[in-house]
């Protein structure tokens, strides 16, 4: 199995961007050292999600989402998430780690399966206590819940009638949506519809290193406008519950600038954006699909979905803010004989100075700076954003020192204060993640907190203490 962040680094393929600013080439930010300090009511948090830290993957009811199934068979992951980190029994314990790393605000996603085992039909009670719970515990401890509908684990029944490449698993997911807002409205401050869904449609059905594995690019077209389908039918049904909280969706955003100035890197760099992160935020901010990429598609003979009337309008419905993923920028050119339809290759980054991770937060102010020009002062918030490093350990003294992390995270706030200062409406920024968990086929080291995969013990790294006390003291190195 590949992971996301191992396949964009082996096959050199970009991850996301948008269309405008990529002439320009970033400028490196000035690494001077400061103490940071943001505005008062900008929150800071963690994020995690569903299948990644709860395991407990059939008990009290729970159904079989594509993720249990695609683990369970060895030829696709060696790791499976069915114990993960054990958070569905040990939610409590973690909570204390929230309190302690000094959040105002926590990203969790509900896992589907949880609430309707088949996807749809009868809730499942014993679901819906389990995220209640969660959610007031949450509510009494003053941190502010981002709540992700989507962050992939579709059940499995839904992936037996096609799964998102089945226009009727839109309207399932809008009626999953209705009953988690009816159910907890009132105790979450930002939903999401769906995390990342270019990787839903691209890695599930194009790319075919997630579930379902199919390989198809006209399928994954098609699985882009259902999910954005559902997103919209569950916007509207928000709306229609007159609650008091936000509602948007997390698209992921890496950043991809020419290698040259020439007219045709500058086209590869620009249809790589576009593929990504316009295809979905183009349809819901302006109501249509950006042309120049759609144009592309068409003229490598793919098959585009058929729109059917009234689908864009859905899709238009205002959103309040938009989640930000943000990890690190690549480098691109064009290549005719390269990653197709796109004709693109992406180069090693020159600019790459950590083992594990590339650190470009100007990349970051970049794209802050072009979604808040290109969508019009929407609100943002960054819902993830974090640091890999598969060798941290606890050590003699059972410290996790962990100073490139903290470096990383440093370099990025400083980015987003920047663009706060230039008029960028960022209200909040979340570390991906909570805690080392599982990462889609495997473990993965990117939390705050050390996570021991054989005892689940938890011990908070030096990054968790530095965070907590930048929150309530400033930023510095
Ligand atoms: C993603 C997901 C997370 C990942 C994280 C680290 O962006 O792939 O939202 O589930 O675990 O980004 O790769």
């Amino acid at each position: 199995m590949i992971s996301r962040r191992y396949f964009i680094k082996k096959n050199a393929v970009a991850a996301a961007g948008i269309s405008i600013g990529l002439t320009s080439q970033i400028k490196a930010l000035a690494p001077i050292k400061e103490i940071i300090k943001f505005p008062s009511g900008f929150d800071f948090g963690v994020s995690t999600s569903a299948y990644q830290i709860e395991g407990a993957w059939n008990e009290d009811l729970k159904g079989e989402s594509i993720w249990d199934r695609w683990s369970h068979n060895n030829d696709h992951v060696k790791v499976t998430g069915d114990v993960a980190c054990d958070h569905y029994h040990l939610f409590k314990q973690d909570f204390e780690l929230l309190r302690q790393l000094n959040v105002s605000t926590y990203r969790l996603s509900i896992s589907w399966t949880r609430i309707f085992p088949d996807g749809f039909g009868e809730p499942n009670q014993k679901g819906l206590a389990y995220y209640a719970e969660i959610l007031s515990l949450l509510k009494r401890n003053n941190i502010k819940a981002i709540v992700t509908l989507n962050h992939w684990d579709l059940p499995q029944k839904l992936q037996n009638i096609g799964g998102w490449a089945n226009r009727e698993v839109a309207y399932h997911f809008a009626d999953y949506a209705k009953l988690c807002f009816q159910n907890f409205g009132n105790d979450v401050a930002f939903w999401g519809t769906h995390n990342e869904p270019w990787v839903v449609a691209f890695m599930g059905y194009f790319i075919g290193t997630h579930p379902p594995g199919i390989k198809d690019i006209s399928t994954a077209l098609l699985c882009t406008h259902h999910l954005l389908l559902g997103h919209g039918l569950a916007v509207k049904e928000y709306r229609s519950q007159n609650l008091k909280g936000k509602i948007g969706i997390t698209l992921d955003y890496s950043y991809n600038i020419p290698e040259t100035q020439s007219r045709a890197d500058i086209d590869a760099a620009s249809r790589l954006n576009e593929k990504h992160h316009p295809w979905f935020a183009d349809p819901i901010f302006f109501g249509k699909y950006p042309e120049k990429i759609w144009n592309w598609y068409k003229s490598k003979g793919i098959v585009m979905p058929k729109i059917k009337v009234g689908d864009m309008q859905i899709i238009n419905s205002p959103v309040d803010y938009l989640g930000l993923n943000y990890y690190n920028t690549d480098t691109v050119t064009h290549n005719a004989a390269g990653w197709w339809p796109y004709e693109t290759n992406t180069l090693k980054n020159k600019r790459s100075q950590f083992q594990c991770f590339e650190m470009q937060p100007e990349g970051l102010f970049a794209v802050l700076k072009n979604l808040h020009t290109r969508y019009q002062g929407i609100d943002i918030v960054i819902t993830e954003n974090g640091y890999n490093d598969d060798n941290d350990a606890v050590d003699f003294h059972g410290e996790v020192i962990d100073n490139q992390r903290i470096a990383y995270i440093y370099a990025h706030l400083k980015a987003c204060k920047q663009a706060m200062d230039e008029g960028v409406n960022l209200k909040g920024y979340c570390v991906w993640t909570l805690m080392d968990s599982y990462e889609w086929g495997e473990w993965s080291r990117m939390g705050l907190v050390h996570t021991d995969f054989k005892t689940l013990r938890r011990t908070i790294k030096k990054s968790g203490y530095w965070y907590a006390n930048g929150i309530k003291s400033g930023f510095s190195l």
